[in-house]
């Protein structure tokens, strides 16, 4: 509990006249206490030797949850609290709305998915928007003011391609019938078929584009209406929402903009074939276009008008969840934002590492991508056939499944996909945090009572007491690091510890004290447990 360590902080700062913060203070084994501080840093500050002034301090240390304190080793103070008035501190502050979060202030932007034009989403989105959608949860429910938007790149020179494809091989009726289907197979058949006159007449389409010319104009915005419409499902199987839906084309004419500008502040140079580029000589990175010698403007330069654009909207934190493939293009964005002055935003790369499948454990039915939606498809199958209690709700635990193992690893690591592992039942897994909750469940159904604070605490009870008081500040370090896994790992720990504890204790059919005590952790699990879920994006199931 942060409050409870924030306390212990401050009584140890005031009594041993250093300065002493809440990540000082550790967890230590449950046999040696609940909270404990290693006093050997502040005895070298002090020159005292680290034993005796532990040994001091725990004398005169006193506050009201303190129960008993005891020295150990070289200098650990092992607080050890007052068990039942921890528990009320614990469960006054899960009544809170935010289990006891002090409320965050700030306008925040978290961009992600931004898949392209006539293309389904593919593998590279799945982790991409399980992380993205888990961190809007996150940080609205620390209450920063939150905006989650996707960008799709729906501008330059690839996107006449579609339209030329379409005109040369496409038909309304296909298009109609399945626009998503439709417009990757023209894609794919371009993509193998085409010969240099065929590229460029592509281009051609893309200049039109530009150019505003009616019927590439047309058919762009009916592939990007399609396009969307088609993710909408996607995200709604996911479970996925967005406040806004943008793209690379709201920022085209901006990036125009910011091209003149960054010429006239010597931020870019001219080169001698009229293209436009950035100079990083004096830095690590290697130069970068900005403007082609066509005229047109690039992704990048479409990022930097964005990034002006947001902070003119008053973004205070502007984040990008994008894979780790793209780190030197934000580096370089981001110093060229530096230069321009835009220095009223905070911008973040939320970089990731890839997602790979087994070899041979999934083959792509069309081109050369895994998508999306056959990886959700697989996963309900798969969940189908490993759940022998109920299979109504398989789309749900696949879902569940690929989310936590998508979650569960630290973002800057690479995750090799087992699918046995991925749908365990037994441990570490989504459909194990889902089954854990269910059991919770149906443990208060079963019951008549309510639970209630009754009795001292034993010792199985205390430690999952403790377990359950992390809650808030593991919320705390998600949101702080970007970084989901922290939530996701918490919640697999604390399902085991509830596991432990249920085997342990016998809740129903014990006397009336103990039922009741047991059941108001049961209960505290429930409501941690539904409340971890939702910000990983996994559904509590009722029944499984
Ligand atoms: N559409 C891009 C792609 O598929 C990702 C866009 C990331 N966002 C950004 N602001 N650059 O690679």
């Amino acid at each position: 509990m942060k409050q409870v360590k924030n306390k212990l902080a401050n009584i140890l700062s005031e009594n041993l006249g250093v300065e002493v913060s809440i990540e000082d203070i550790e967890r230590p084994q449950p046999e040696h206490g609940d909270f404990a501080y290693p006093v050997m840093k502040a005895a070298s500050e002090l020159g005292e030797n680290p034993r005796k002034l532990a040994e001091e301090a725990a004398g005169e240390l006193e506050a009201s949850m303190i129960e008993s304190i005891d020295v150990a080793g070289p200098g650990y103070l092992n607080f050890h609290l007052d068990r039942e008035a921890f528990a009320e501190h614990v469960f006054k502050a899960f009544e809170h709305e935010r289990f006891g979060l002090e409320e965050r202030d700030g306008k925040v932007l978290v961009e992600f998915s931004a898949p392209n034009l006539a293309k389904p989403m593919h593998i590279g989105h799945v982790r991409n928007n399980c992380l993205g959608d888990s961190l809007q949860r996150i940080l609205r429910f620390m209450d920063y003011d939150v905006t989650s938007e996707n960008y799709i790149g729906d501008w330059g020179t690839k996107h006449g391609q579609v339209i030329y494809a379409y005109r040369k091989w496409g038909s309304r009726e296909e298009f109609e019938e399945a626009p998503m289907e439709h417009m990757y197979e023209l894609y794919v058949r371009l993509h193998d078929e085409a010969d240099e006159e065929d590229k460029n007449k592509a281009r051609e389409w893309s200049k039109k584009i530009e150019e505003g010319d009616d019927e590439a104009v047309r058919l762009w915005e009916m592939f990007r209406e399609a396009t969307i419409r088609h993710n909408e499902k996607e995200y709604e199987r996911m479970g996925i929402e967005f406040d806004r839906v943008t793209g690379e084309s709201v920022v085209a004419d901006e990036a125009q903009e910011i091209i003149d500008e960054g010429l006239e502040k010597g931020i870019f140079k001219e080169d001698d074939d009229g293209s436009v580029y950035v100079d990083f000589e004096d830095e690590e990175f290697p130069n970068t276009v900005v403007k082609r010698d066509d005229g047109s403007t690039l992704y990048i330069s479409r990022d930097v008008a964005n990034i002006r654009k947001r902070m003119d909207e008053g973004f205070d934190t502007n984040m990008y969840v994008v894979a780790s493939e793209q780190d030197l293009h934000f580096q370089q964005l981001f110093r060229i934002t530096e230069r321009f002055g835009y220095t009223d935003i905070k911008n973040e790369h939320i970089s990731y590492g890839m997602l790979h499948l087994q070899s041979g454990s999934m083959s792509s039915s069309k081109g050369n991508i895994i998508r999306l939606s056959e990886i959700l498809d697989k996963a309900r199958d798969k969940a189908r056939e490993v759940e022998s209690r109920d299979v109504s709700n398989a789309e749900e635990v696949g879902l569940g499944a690929i989310k936590y193992a998508n979650l569960s690893v630290s973002r800057n690591k690479d995750i090799e996909f087992d699918w046995d592992e991925v749908l365990n039942f037994e441990g570490d897994s989504g459909p194990y945090l889902q089954y854990t909750n269910v059991r919770a469940k149906s443990i208060l159904e079963e019951s008549s009572m309510e639970g209630s604070l009754v009795g001292g605490l034993e010792d199985k009870e205390y430690r999952l007491l403790k377990k359950l008081s992390e809650f808030p500040e593991k919320v705390e370090e998600a949101g702080e690091q970007r970084e989901p896994a922290k939530i996701a790992n918490y919640l697999s720990g604390l399902c085991e510890e509830f596991n432990t504890f249920y085997h342990e204790c016998q809740v129903i059919g014990v006397d009336e004290e103990t039922e009741k005590r047991r059941l108001k952790l049961v209960e505290a699990f429930v409501e941690v447990t539904d409340q971890g879920l939702e910000l990983l994006g996994i559904e509590a199931l009722d029944e499984m």
